[in-house]
């Protein structure tokens, strides 16, 4: 019994060492140490055994069990091994990676980014309205009668249930009005949207930033000193502002803001960026009527309006919007 395990042993050693795949090496675990393997059926002789001599056949017989176990996991490993070496052969593992384009921030986030970091350094914090808007928000609480141009269809998209995309943020300052007492001092960056014809410096659909500031006593030194520095802030303090007399029913005195654009090889010329003004005391009453609260009535405060496509042509010198909503890789890839 003993020299047939031994020999067994040897036999099944032999062949494991011999295997050449994982297929040999499964059928030569079958035909050891399966139901019918050559070491099972010797194990099968232990019945035959005499009794005194049973503790050390069995104890030879686990350990022949044992090596061929181990056996057949050493040889296992080898040949994973050698399969992994064959499927990475051919291919130089030190060559570099393929490089993937790595994508940026388009410019209009960009400068909607550094315009929001600078004003709320300013005290200014961020709030928000809806872009689907009621003629309420957009107009007649900010003081804009029935009749004017701007309410009109060939300005406005409107819906069939009255509503309307909301033709500037400004719908923000009543939103905001409406929810918290003074003082306020906000702004908002947003998406607004007009019948414009598109040209070199209009989109019918493009972005602002509005602002607000109400409390006692807000002056137009006020108005002036925070635009001048937040454009100074933004563009460098050498930086040509130009502020022009204007008119929009919600501000009294109002104002347009222009900056001297310099775009590459064009002559430089002061282009709009933003609208505004001191706050019309009928916005105020128009709110208090409203929430049926007497707060705003007797404040003062300054509002503006900048328009974020002007704010990025400075900045780069862009002489032409349609640039920005083009999605031409080559023109947006400049602003990584
Ligand atoms: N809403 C104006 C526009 O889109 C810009 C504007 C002007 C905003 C004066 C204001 C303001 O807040 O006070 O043309």
């Amino acid at each position: 019994m003993k020299d047939k395990i031994a020999s067994v042993q040897q036999a099944a050693l032999a062949r494991i060492a011999a295997v050449a795949d994982m297929k040999g090496l499964e059928d030569a675990r079958v035909g050891i140490l399966g139901k019918k393997g050559s070491l099972t059926q010797v194990q099968q002789g232990m019945r035959d055994v005499p009794k005194e001599e049973k503790p050390a056949v069995g104890a030879m017989l686990n350990e022949a069990r044992a090596a061929i176990t181990a056996a057949l996991e050493a040889r296992k490993g080898e040949l994973q091994a050698a399969l992994d070496a064959a499927l990475v052969s051919g291919i130089d593992l030190t060559m570099p990676g393929a490089e993937l384009p790595e994508g940026g921030l388009h410019p209009i986030s960009q400068v909607r980014d550094e315009a929001v970091r600078i004003l709320r350094r300013m005290g200014f914090t961020l709030s928000d309205g809806p872009e689907i808007e009621d003629e309420w928000h957009c107009f007649d609480a900010l003081n804009t009668p029935a009749d004017h141009p701007a309410r009109n269809e060939k300005d406005t998209f409107y819906f069939d249930s009255g509503k309307l995309l909301r033709t500037q943020t400004s719908t923000v300052q009543a939103r905001t009005m409406e929810k918290q007492a003074p003082p306020v001092r906000i702004i908002c960056p947003g998406s607004a949207f007009r019948r414009d014809a598109i040209d070199a410096t209009h989109l019918s659909a493009f972005n602002q930033i509005e602002g607000l500031y109400v409390d006692k006593a807000v002056s137009v030194g006020d108005l002036k000193g925070t635009l001048e520095y937040f454009l100074k802030a933004l563009f460098g303090s050498e930086t040509a502002v130009r502020f022009r007399p204007h008119f929009f029913p919600f501000t009294e005195p109002s104002f347009e803001i222009d900056v001297l654009l310099q775009a590459t090889g064009q002559a430089p010329r002061w282009i709009e960026i933003a609208g505004c003004g001191m706050v019309n005391p009928a916005v105020f009453e128009n709110i208090d009527k409203a929430t049926g609260k007497q707060l705003y009535t007797g404040c003062t405060g300054f509002a503006f309006g900048i328009g974020l496509e002007r704010l990025a042509m400075i900045r780069w010198g862009i002489r032409d919007i349609r640039l920005l909503i083009e999605n031409d890789v080559r023109f947006l890839s400049q602003f990584h």
